[in-house]
Parts: structure tokens; sequence; C-alpha cells
């Protein structure tokens, strides 16, 4: 998974290129580099290894300029993340950047070399660039478009690919197969990227490829082609995002600035969906039978990462409120076993960018077997959302750091949705029913406002503990789920291992790591199983942990079992887990922030995995 970034048209584009990089860096960050086209006809290049900054030192030291180019940042996948290795690739004429993985790429390269061509990397992609330029020379009045589907006709895999060549410098080629590629549209001039915010700062006119199509870019106009090569129209969507909301407005990191936009875009997500006597939940964007949907025997979410804990509490919601067996699967584990399913089940897939590879393919899994989809998805016209047989719309706005925050809440808000419109259609809730979860919910990014009003507290604590080697995190219910979350944030971005864990199963295992170095968040709020989860938290207090306690506001009686305290709104249990997630999210950003780690882009991760 990588980003990409072309643009033909009527200005210099390095800083188009290079920006654009900028806001597609948390696709990757491996490696990366440009490539325009210059005054004499040649194309000039240049890479570097690492983040953008040192490509922006690189071309700096030796600036170029021209009208067409493109540029990549990566996330390895085959090959090291050295320079050579870094996009883009360049062989004879022609220089590519590619989202993706070409999976027959070794034979083809055994192919190419036996013929007598040389690779300068270990790539998989550089073969795409050699097959294109083979193509070039073996008939020189070939159009790049037409070698390029030649080319693709011989390589199998996922690809976004944008394509220039010395031999027509005034266009890219454009092609997507399972990789994300939009393309912006401008006045004479044509933006490709992987992702909308790439370029949202020069057009907010959009045109989402779909798989097997390809396109040709020029300054006075664009063509796109369906897999077999004939002209397609295509109409372009206008996106309204707001280009600064993709920046950090002040916040140190877009991390932090993403916990603390959580209450908006919560808002932003129950927009237009409750219905005017808050007693029911309009779904009217998801596209599947009503009748259909009220009569579904079984429920199996598929998801990945953060989403995957999303996915864990839409089944507690879900069957709590409309009764309805729900099964939770990583996409990853789905894919590869037998799982039950038919033409009345849903599979629901819980995918922030709605690209992640592993859960498009259990989804397409499920299709096969007969059930219908519903996508819960960020990224709008993704191809989770757009594959689906409904889709229903986080609003979370762009995503940027990589450990997900906002796109997880507003998950477990969509969430909630679908379990009162479930439960409504399925009679299980009445409408005073209903209006009182709806009501709830209205209340949560006021809640939420209150815990990020405390964050100072969660700073001031975390020199104390960003030394532990390791932490244990504690729940039952929902709680459990967030638990999870907050030991996979913990993780991710500050480096310390920790662990989620039920707290009633504390006594069969994890009870034996206990001494006075552990560190042990326990989420205690008031709800229906928090006298047992207060004994848990004697049982570890009796054995010295060091406990961080998250509690009910006006609790005054955990605190006598707790080092650290941090209170929560006193909430319904339909919302707590939505509020706890906020504290989970602080601790572990302030943890890592003291640390001093790249919270935003933490090593080895990447936001978007489009591969397997
Ligand atoms: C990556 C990201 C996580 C994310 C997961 C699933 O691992 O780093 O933050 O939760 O992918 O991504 P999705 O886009 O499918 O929600």
């Amino acid at each position: 998974m990588c980003g990409i970034v072309g643009y033909v048209g009527r200005q210099g584009c390095a800083e188009i290129l290079l920006d654009g990089l900028g806001k597609l860096e948390y696709r990757g960050y491996d490696s990366a580099g440009i490539a325009i086209g210059v005054e004499d006809g040649s194309v000039q290049t240049v890479r570097a290894e690492g983040k953008l900054k040192n490509l922006q030192r690189a071309y700096y030291q030796a600036p170029f300029e021209g009208l067409v180019g493109l540029g990549h940042t990566r996330w390895a996948t085959h090959g090291s993340p050295t320079e050579s290795n870094a996009h883009p690739h360049r062989a004879g004429r022609v220089i590519i950047a590619h989202n993706g993985i070409i999976e027959n790429y070794a034979s083809l390269k055994e192919e190419l070399l036996a013929s007598g061509r040389t690779f300068e990397s270990a790539t998989d992609t550089e073969v795409v660039a050699h097959l294109i330029d083979r193509e070039l020379e073996k008939n020189p009045d070939l159009s790049l478009h037409q070698a390029t589907q030649n080319m693709l006709a011989l390589i199998e895999g996922s690809y976004a690919l944008v394509i220039m060549s010395t031999s027509n410098p005034d266009e890219l080629i454009v092609a997507r197969h399972a990789s994300p590629m939009v393309i912006g549209l401008g006045e004479d001039e044509y933006f490709a990227a992987s992702d909308i915010p790439a370029v949202l700062a020069h057009t907010r006119q959009f045109i989402f490829l779909e798989d097997g199509q390809t396109a040709i870019l020029r300054r006075d106009g664009l063509q796109i082609f369906d897999e077999q090569g004939n002209s397609v129209e295509m109409t372009p969507r206008r996106i309204n995002w707001d280009p600064i909301s993709a920046e950090k407005q002040g916040y140190k990191h877009f991390m932090l600035k993403e916990i603390f936009e959580q209450p908006a875009r919560i808002a932003d997500t129950l927009r237009g969906r409750l219905s005017k006597e808050l007693d029911d939940v309009i779904l009217s964007e998801v596209d599947i039978s009503k009748e259909w949907l009220a009569n579904v025997q079984k429920i199996v979410i598929v998801a990945c990462g953060t989403s995957y804990w999303a996915a864990q509490i839409s089944k507690h919601m879900i069957e709590r409120h409309a009764r309805i067996a729900v099964e939770c699967d990583l996409a990853s584990e789905f894919r590869y076993r037998d799982p039950v399913l038919d033409e009345n089940t849903l599979c629901v897939a819980i995918s922030q960018s709605g690209e992640t590879a592993d859960t498009l393919a259990a989804m397409r899994m499920a299709q096969e077997l007969g059930a219908k989809t519903l996508g819960i998805c960020n990224v709008v016209e993704s191809t989770i959302a757009r594959e689906a047989n409904g889709v229903l719309y986080t609003h979370a706005g762009p995503e940027i750091g990589v450990a997900s925050t906002k796109a997880f809440s507003t998950q477990l808000i969509a969430s909630a949705l679908l379990a009162i419109w479930l439960g409504r259609r399925r009679g299980n809730l009445d409408a005073q029913g209903a209006s009182e979860l709806i009501q709830t919910l209205r209340t949560v990014p006021n809640a939420m406002e209150k815990i990020l009003l405390d964050a100072e507290q969660y700073e001031s604590i975390a020199p104390d503990f960003a030394d532990a080697q390791s932490f244990l995190f504690l729940g039952r219910g929902p709680q459990h789920i967030i638990a999870n979350e907050g030991a996979l944030k913990l993780k991710e971005i500050s480096y310390i291992h920790a662990e989620g864990y039920a707290a009633g199963e504390l006594k069969h295992g994890p009870i034996a790591l206990i001494d006075e170095h552990l560190p042990i968040v326990v989420i205690a709020t008031k709800d229906r199983v928090y006298d047992k989860v207060v004994s848990n938290l004697e049982e570890v207090k009796a054995r010295g942990g060091r406990v961080i306690a998250v509690v009910t506001e006006g609790d005054n009686h955990v605190v006598n079992f707790a080092e650290k305290v941090f209170f929560v709104p006193d909430a319904h249990e339909f919302i707590q887990p939505i509020l706890t997630v906020v504290s989970m999210q602080l601790l572990s950003y302030y943890i890592a922030d003291f640390k001093g780690t790249d919270v935003d882009q933490p090593r080895n991760l990447a936001k978007s995995v489009t591969v397997e």
C-alpha cells in the first residue's frame, strides 16, 4: 500500500506532487520519489529512502520543473525500503508509480531477464515498466495507452498505476484494479491520486475510477476506458470536504486533532439519520430491501485492526437491541475458514478506508456464498463501499493519523444506528425503546467534550507510566472490547507491549503477571457488571498491581484501589464504550508523545493495508 499522485496541466508540478505526497504519507513512508517531464523532452527523477522530508531535501538541492509528472510514497512489500526500490521505476522510455502487488512478477521477470533486459530494483513493480517499454519497442507506433492495455493483459494482482513515457511527454496513463485511484478535474489540468486529500487543494471535482478501467490524462482532455478498451463516460462528483480539515489545525499531531474532533464528527454521523419524532432511525442510503433485512437470520461482521473492535461492539449492540445472532470475524481469518452463510445472512464489512484487502476479500467471499453485504465505511466511493449491496457511511472526514480514533468512534455510532434500525424493524424495539436509545446517542458529543476537557490529566500522568515494559487493560462486556482497543492503541503508538483481557478471565492466566511494575488499566464504569469488575480490581490490588481506573463520575469507591482515576460522565450503558474509548485514546497518546515516538506514523504501520 502506497500513495500515488500524478499531474498534467499548465503549471510547474513539482510542488503539487510534493504537497500531494505529504497528504498521502499515511499510506506508507518507507521511501518517496517524483518524476517530471522537463523541457528537453526527457524525464527527470529524484528518489529518497525514508520519509518525504528526505525527498524534499534531495529535490531542493537540484530542483527541476515541468508540466507533467508523478510521485509516489512507498510502504515496502517486495524489496527492502531502499532508494533503489523507491518509485518511480523506469525501464527505457517508461516511468511508473504503482500501488498494489503484481502477483506473477517472478515469472515475468525471469522472461524479461532472459530477453536481455536488466533490472535495477527488487520490486514487483519494475516488471510493469519493462512490459510497457517492450510493447513500445516492438511497435513504435503503438500509443502509450495501447501499450499499457497490452501489459495489463499479462499481469495478475492488484494495481493502481500512473505511467508516463519520454515518447509521449504530454500525457499520463492511469490504470486501476483492486487499489484505489481517483482523478481530479481542474481547468486545463488533471490530477491522479490514491486518495482525495492529496489534490483537494486544487480541485473538488473527482472521478472514481473503477476496477479494470484505464484513463488517458492530457492537458486538453480526459478519456476513460473499460477493461476491453472501450471509451466510457463517467460523471464527476463534487467533494465538499474542507481542505483545512486535512491539516493539523494547531494540534501537535493529527492523532490529537482527530481525538478532539470526535464530538463534531459524531454529530455529523448522526445528522439526518434520526426521525423527526426521534423514535426511529432513517437509513435511506442503505440500498438493501427493508423487507429482506427485517427477516435476516444471521449477521456476520468482518473487519481488521481497530475496525475489528468496532465489529465486536456492534455485535453487543445488535444482539441486545435487535435480537439477531451476530458472529464477528477477523477478515484475515474468515476468508480462510469455511464459514456457514447463505442468502439469509447479512455480512457487514467495517472498514475506515474501505480498501483493506482482507476485509474486501472476506466481503466478496460472503457475496459469493449468497449473503447480502453492507459496508460501514468512511472513505466515500471506496471499493468496499461500492461493491457492497448497501453502505452506511461514517462521517469522520479524512483520518490522517495511522492509529484510528475518530473513525472508530463514528463506526460505533453507525453500529448503534444499525442496531436501533434493525431492532425497530424486527419488532424488538418499540417507539419508546428506540427513543430512549436515540436520546442517549444524542448526548454523546457533549459527554465526550467533558472527557476532552480533562485531557491535561492524562498528559500529567504520562511520565509515571512511560517507562513501563508492559500494560494490561481489563474490562467486562463491551468495556472488555474497549480494553482491547486501548491496548492496541497503546502498543501501536508507544511501542509498549499491551494486552486487553476480559476482567473475568484474569484469574485464568494474566493474574500471574501482576507485580508492582505492571500498570493495569481497569474500566469500571457503572453498568450491570460493575460489582464484578470491582471484585476483579480488588484481586489486582491485593497482588500489588499499579491500577489506573476509568470510572463513572461520582464513584468514590474505586478511588481506594487505584493509583490514578479518570472519570467519565455518567451515561446509559448503550453509549458508555463510545465514551471510555476516548479515555483510552488520550492515555495512549500522551504516553507515546512523552516517549517521543512518531505518533502519526508509527514504525512499520500503514493507514490502509491494501495487501494481504
Ligand atoms: C491498519 C490501520 C488501522 C486500521 C486497520 C483496518 O492496520 O493502521 O488503524 O484499524 O488497518 O483498516 P480499515 O481501513 O479497514 O478500517
